[in-house]
C-alpha cells in the first residue's frame, strides 16, 4: 500500500541495530495484527489499562489514554509525541477527543506502522524508528511514553549503563520538548521492595533483550531533567489486564484444545504475569514529569 503524503514511514537509519533492539521488539509485535486483533479492545491499546469498579476493557483502556493526556497538559492545536506508539490509539484519542493537531509516534514494529499508515489520517503519523534515532523538526509541546521504557535497556547491561541509557532517553526528551513541557510516562518495573526477579520464559520467549527500570533507577536519571509531578502504581490493575486479556484470547480461540502455539505462548505468559504482578515481583508506574527550566 503507498501511503498518503502526511503518513510518513521513516527507515531506521541503523537497521536493527543491537542498541535499540529492534529484532527482539520485533520478534514479539510483528507476528501479524490479526493475531492482536482477536483479543486486545477495539481501540488496539496493549498496555496495562485504568479500571474503575465494572468497566469493560476498552472503557478501562481510554480512561488510561486520558490520564495519559491530562498529565502531558494535552490541549487544542498542540503538536505531540508518542513514544512507542503501538498501532496508534494514543494518538487517535488526542486528535480526535483532545484536539492536539498533530501526533507523531514511533515504533519499531512494521505491522504497527503499516496499520496507522492504512488510516490515512493527516494529523497522524508513524514513524519507523527507534527514539534514539529521533530527530524533529520542531520542539514538542507535549511527549507521552506507554509501554515502550521496557524495551529500551538490554540486560545485558549492568546498573550504572542501563541508568546512563534512560538518561538518553530523558535528555532527548528533555531537549525535544517546549519549555514547560510534560512527559507522561508508563512502564511495568521492578518492585520496590523485590529482587530483580522475572520469568526465565518470558525473557527468553516473549520479550527477548528487554530488562525492566526500578523506580528508583527513573527517579535517578531524569534528576534534573524533569520534575516528576504525580507518580502512581497500579500492579493489581496490570493484573486485573492480563486476566482480561487472557480471557479474550481464550474466548476467540474457542477453548483451550484450539490454541494455535502462538496463542498458548501467549496465554502462558499472560498467567505468569497476572501472577508476578499480584505477588508484588513487578508493578505497574505511571509517571507525569514536567521539564526542568534549567
Ligand atoms: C507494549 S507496546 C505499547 C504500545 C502503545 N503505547 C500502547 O499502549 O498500546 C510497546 C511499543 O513500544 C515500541 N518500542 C519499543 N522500543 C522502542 C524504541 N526504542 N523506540 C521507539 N519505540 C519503541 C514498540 O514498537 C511498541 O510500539
Amino acid at each position: 500500500m503507498t501511503p498518503a503524503p502526511a503518513l510518513a514511514i521513516t527507515l531506521p537509519r541503523q537497521a536493527d541495530t543491537a542498541p535499540t533492539g529492534a529484532d527482539a521488539v520485533r520478534h514479539h509485535y510483528d507476528v501479524g495484527n490479526s493475531f492482536f486483533e482477536r483479543w486486545l479492545d477495539p481501540t488496539m491499546t496493549y498496555s496495562c489499562a485504568l479500571w474503575d469498579g465494572t468497566d469493560d476493557l476498552e472503557t478501562a483502556q481510554i480512561r488510561k489514554l486520558d490520564w495519559h493526556a491530562r498529565a502531558m497538559a494535552a490541549a487544542p492545536g498542540q503538536t505531540v509525541l508518542d513514544i512507542g506508539c503501538g498501532w496508534g490509539a494514543m494518538m487517535d484519542r488526542l486528535v480526535r477527543h483532545w484536539r492536539v493537531q498533530r501526533a507523531v509516534g514511533l515504533t519499531l514494529s512494521h505491522e504497527q506502522a503499516r496499520h496507522i499508515a492504512a488510516r490515512r489520517d493527516f494529523a497522524i503519523s508513524a514513524r519507523l524508528e527507534s527514539w534514539a534515532d529521533h530527530q524533529p523538526t520542531a520542539l514538542y509541546d507535549g511527549i507521552v511514553s506507554v509501554g515502550a521504557f521496557e524495551h529500551f535497556a538490554s540486560p545485558t547491561l549492568d546498573a550504572a549503563r542501563r541508568v546512563a541509557t534512560y538518561r538518553a532517553f530523558f535528555q532527548s526528551c528533555r531537549d525535544w520538548l517546549k519549555p514547560g513541557g510534560r512527559l507522561s510516562l508508563q512502564t511495568i518495573a521492578y518492585d520496590a521492595l523485590s529482587t530483580r526477579k522475572f520469568s526465565d520464559f518470558i525473557r527468553r520467549e516473549i520479550f527477548p533483550d528487554a530488562e525492566l527500570p526500578t523506580l528508583g533507577e527513573i527517579l535517578a536519571a531524569s534528576d534534573g531533567l524533569f520534575r516528576p509531578l504525580l507518580i502512581t502504581d497500579d500492579g493489581d490493575g496490570y493484573a486485573r489486564t492480563c486476566r482480561v486479556w487472557r480471557h479474550r484470547l481464550l474466548a476467540a480461540h474457542g477453548d483451550s484444545k484450539r490454541l494455535t502455539p502462538e496463542a498458548r505462548r501467549f496465554q502462558r505468559y499472560l498467567r505468569i504475569s497476572e501472577a508476578s504482578f499480584q505477588r508484588r515481583n513487578i508493578t505497574l508506574l505511571r509517571l507525569a514529569f514536567e521539564r526542568s527550566s534549567s
